[in-house]
């Protein structure tokens, strides 16, 4: 018997964070590299359009999803060379992200503590380059292990080749091509903490650590970094979301000079050469719309980043919303926002 189940017309209320209603046309639950490699392999599915699914915390289903659904479960974390201060780590596609982070600091590993917390699993990780209060995990990648759907062969990807930037990847470019089934971490225990993003060092006092005096443990940032999410962003687990619904957008330094002058408060970082960044959450919340509800549709009044779903709402009406934020800001400030999560079944 494969290491798969396949089921038609199944439901995917379930299968994302959002929580909208869609069904899927064939839904295979995978739970091994063989299943997968079987499931690929099988004459009626080879060709189909096919959906990677991990725990869908940056999806948004709008609409039902034609070919086929793969969730992927495979689990497992393992030690592949540990030189003291320095280990290797093969982790497969289907381990929640965030047991990987308790994994990795409870063993006093530094690297991934900033992203404590965020939702999915470790194969989705490298898409869109899931990243934190100063961290990005591409930083950490060595190798991640793909199934190439134009060759029919796994490939190992080095870091140089996965093209990593900000939310960004060759699998987020090429969703169809690439199934990513592990991935290869390099992480270290001399790798100083990074505290400077805005809340960590005064969530550490609030905890006793006292950074002047003392480097804190990993575990500890991570500990900090979870109430800081905590208190800032709404738990999916609660209220349907799926983190940021938008990017925060890149613009040209003379232009985001130019806003600044008409509006002196609005936060610009990242400011490079040419380009600089806007905070995508400050654009909207100044366009009125932080705590806004449409029927079930909503923004969250924690983030102004992050869109929810208060119950039933359908991904056609958190779309909708998305789209009358994104316009109201373009009116606002003359300036684009685009969303972060995939939207499966219609085009932004
Ligand atoms: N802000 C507002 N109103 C809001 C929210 C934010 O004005 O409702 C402004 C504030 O000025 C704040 C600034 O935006 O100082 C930055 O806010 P925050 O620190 O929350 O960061 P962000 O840029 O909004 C990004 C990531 C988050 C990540 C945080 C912390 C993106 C699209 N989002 O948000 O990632 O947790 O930084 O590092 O880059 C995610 O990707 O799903 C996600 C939650």
């Amino acid at each position: 018997m494969s290491d798969y189940t396949l089921r038609r017309h199944a439901p995917l209320d379930a299968r994302s964070t959002f929580r909208v209603q869609a069904r899927a046309e064939l839904l295979a639950d995978v739970r091994s590299a063989t299943g997968l490699a079987d499931l690929l392999a099988h004459p009626d599915y080879a060709a189909l359009p096919a959906l990677i699914l991990g725990e869908g915390s940056n999806l948004l289903f709008a609409g039902h999803v034609e070919g086929l659904v793969i969730a992927l479960s495979m689990p497992g974390i393992r030690v592949l060379s540990d030189g003291g201060n320095r280990a290797t780590l093969r982790v497969e596609a289907g381990e929640r992200w965030d047991d990987l982070v308790r994994w990795s600091v409870a063993r006093g590993f530094h690297g991934l503590e900033n992203m404590a917390l965020i939702p999915g699993s470790v194969g989705a990780s490298p898409i869109q380059n899931i990243g934190a209060y100063g961290s990005e995990v591409g930083e950490f990648i060595d190798t991640v292990e793909a199934f190439d759907r134009q060759t029919f062969d796994v490939v190992r990807l080095a870091h140089a080749d996965c093209a990593f930037g900000y939310r960004d990847s060759i699998f987020k470019r090429s969703p169809e091509r690439w199934i990513i089934t592990a991935v290869e971490f390099v992480l270290d225990r001399q790798r100083p903490p990074r505290l400077d993003y805005a809340g960590v060092r005064e969530t550490l006092a609030g905890m006793g650590v006292d950074v002047e005096r003392e480097i804190p443990r990993p575990s500890q940032v991570a500990e900090a970094i979870s109430r800081l999410r905590s208190s800032k962003l709404p738990n999916p687990v609660l209220i349907g979301n799926a983190g940021s619904f938008f990017k925060n957008p890149s613009i040209a330094s003379s232009v985001a000079d130019a806003l600044r002058n008409d509006f002196p408060a609005m936060p610009v970082f990242g400011h490079s050469g040419d380009e600089a960044k806007l905070s995508a959450g400050w654009l909207i919340e100044h366009c009125g719309w932080k705590g806004f509800r449409d029927g079930d549709a909503g923004v969250s009044d924690m983030h102004a980043l992050v869109l929810v779903n208060h119950g039933r709402a359908s991904g056609e009406q958190i779309l909708d919303l998305a789209r009358r934020v994104a316009a109201s800001v373009h009116e606002r400030f003359g300036v684009h926002i685009e969303p972060e999560p995939r939207i499966v079944g219609a085009t932004w």
